[in-house]
């Protein structure tokens, strides 16, 4: 079975409630003829109502850039998978190399996460990757498969569609500095086969492994070709409503 790809938005802390309504209304008007792919917006969350209102209607999926484990309590400034899933968020950002880097967050608060949007209906994005240094001392694979394991700690899916994985080259967020294809697709290979230990071969086969980091509309096509590339989290190129078209229509 072909597995869906998915072009995702992580708008990251850009956009007032205004600037991400336009942005989401053009991206609307540009994807009304997208009927094989799935393309996912993840506006900060102060415009997640306001973009939940413009995609309506639309095949246009909502995100989240970060997600809380419990439902409810006392856990000062987290957003809890049901408030997500009232706002209609269907999927969550997790552990970005931005939270992992900047926030400290640890495979561990990773897993919790996880979890919570797992066990709750939301489908996390897990977002692993390799800062440069590791990548030099050739321990990609390494960092990737440590990331993975503590991310999906006693995570159990029957279903692919509850799990998608991001694999973000550190170095290549935000730099301009896309992975090669050749370099992607090998660590997305690698990807697939720690998930065929974790899980069910007949479930890892399936999960969609996107790739991310300084995607534009020139690579995503040879990105898009390689075979276990299912689509891409785009950071910069998402927030321009010309880009991000082209990057929807590979
Ligand atoms: P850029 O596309 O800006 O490199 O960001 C990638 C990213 O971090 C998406 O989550």
């Amino acid at each position: 079975m072909p597995r869906i790809p998915l072009i995702a938005g992580n708008w990251k802390m850009h956009t007032t409630i205004g600037e991400a309504t336009a942005l989401a209304k053009a991206i609307v008007a540009a994807s009304t003829d997208l009927v094989d792919r799935q393309v996912m917006l993840a506006p900060p969350f102060t415009a997640l109502a306001a973009v939940a209102d413009t995609i309506r209607g639309s095949n246009i999926i909502l995100g989240a850039q970060n997600i809380g484990w419990a439902s409810q309590g006392a856990f000062t400034g987290e957003i809890s998978p049901p408030m997500l899933k009232d706002l209609g968020c269907t999927m969550a950002i997790i552990g970005h190399s931005e939270r992992r880097h900047i926030f400290g967050e640890t495979d561990e608060l990773i897993n919790r996460r996880v979890k919570g949007a797992v066990s709750q209906g939301v489908i996390p994005i897990l977002c692993i990757g390799e800062q440069l240094e590791e990548r030099e001392a050739d321990r990609t694979m390494s960092v990737l498969e440590g990331q993975l394991k503590g991310g999906l700690q006693e995570i159990s899916i029957a279903d692919p569609n509850q799990l998608v994985i991001a694999y973000e080259p550190v170095w290549a967020i935000g730099t301009g500095k896309t992975a090669s294809p050749i370099q992607a697709q090998e660590a997305h290979k690698f990807i697939r086969h720690v998930l065929v230990n974790l899980f069910e071969k007949s479930v890892a086969s399936q999960i969609r492994i996107l790739y991310g980091g300084s995607v534009i509309p020139d690579t995503i096509g040879i990105l898009m070709d390689q075979d276990d590339i299912d689509g891409a989290l785009v950071g910069g190129a998402a927030l321009q409503p010309g880009s991000f078209s082209r990057i929807m229509h590979f």
